[in-house]
């Protein structure tokens, strides 16, 4: 047990009943506040979610009440604490090869169109993008499938994958690669027996599948940031754009396609759509996924 990822545990979400309360005027202000920073916007129905996971943080600080957290957000403080907010407010479901068919279409479709097409120094290459990676799962059965099912076909692939997300938190857990029995419900028998090892209760994932994945923190909602990803074959922005409005919806697909190679692939969340954010790209549908095509 030397390796120190082991002392890492992914902890789940507790709501800890709190006895602040939150005014309907400090919530629209928090939740303005957090739309500036994220493009997250809690609809009147979930002020009670900010409540509760506010309020634990309030609680934790040892401040009077939402008002006196408000102001630390906005005073000359208010940057350090903004990974705190982050992590209260942000929504981290996941688990490993959540939408098969997706990564079926990606293995057997994608992979060699875009492969036939895209050579570096005579080699394939590909780069793929986990644009709300949250604890790893995504990115990492992207990796698993590299190496199970494509790196036999094709031994010269050279794979790129990197995984952002908003929440620090979850972010330690992917490097880590420690996971609950939840996250690896969906994993194939013969990819558990290979690829984990299962200790005290938890699944450690081995460090060459950890090392064919690199974790950035990213806010999907920073202009400036997102210039900084270019040239991404294949991107995953699944299951975060429900938690936007419509103006973010546009700004954030819009950022994720300049990234894009031409020819790249984007796939969102089965309960998803680009209907009304975005017409720039090729709807291509599969028996029981869809992609969208940057031409
Ligand atoms: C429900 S999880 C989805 C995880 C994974 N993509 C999946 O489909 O299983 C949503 C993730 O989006 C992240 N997120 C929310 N707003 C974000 C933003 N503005 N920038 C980057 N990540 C964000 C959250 O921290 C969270 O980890």
């Amino acid at each position: 047990m030397g390796n120190p990822a082991r002392q890492v545990v992914q902890t789940p979400i507790v709501y800890v009943p709190t006895t602040l309360k939150l005014s309907d005027e400090v919530f629209r202000l928090l939740r303005d506040f957090i739309y500036q920073k994220t493009g997250i916007y809690f609809q009147d129905t979930k002020k009670y979610l900010l409540e509760g996971r506010i309020g634990k943080r309030i609680q934790l600080l040892d401040m009077s009440g939402f008002d006196e957290y408000l102001q630390l957000l906005r005073g000359p403080q208010g940057t350090h604490e903004l990974p705190f907010l982050y992590e209260a407010v942000t929504i981290n479901e996941t688990y490993f090869f959540r939408n098969e068919p997706q990564f079926d279409v990606f293995e057997r479709i994608l992979i060699p169109e875009i492969i036939t097409r895209h050579q570096y120094n005579g080699r394939p290459r590909v780069r793929i993008w986990s644009a709300a990676s949250s604890s790893g799962e995504e990115a990492y059965t992207v990796a698993l499938i590299y190496l199970e099912r494509l790196k036999p076909k094709y031994p010269l692939l050279d794979i790129e994958i990197i995984g952002t997300d908003i929440n620090n938190a979850v972010l330690d857990v992917a490097r880590a690669g420690v996971y609950s029995e939840y996250s690896i419900r969906n994993v194939p028998r013969p990819y558990l027996d290979k690829y984990f090892e299962y200790e005290g209760g938890k699944y450690y994932l081995a460090d060459h599948v950890k090392q064919l994945v690199r974790f950035e923190h990213l806010n999907l909602y920073d202009r400036n940031k997102m210039r900084r990803m270019t040239h991404f074959d294949v991107v995953f922005c699944c299951n975060v754009l429900i938690y936007f409005d419509m103006k973010s919806k546009i700004q954030v697909v819009s950022d994720i396609y300049d990234a894009m190679n031409s020819g790249g692939y984007l796939f969102i969340g089965y309960a998803e759509t680009l209907h009304g954010i975005s017409s720039a790209f090729k709807l291509i549908n599969f028996p029981k996924t869809v992609v969208y095509k940057k031409e």
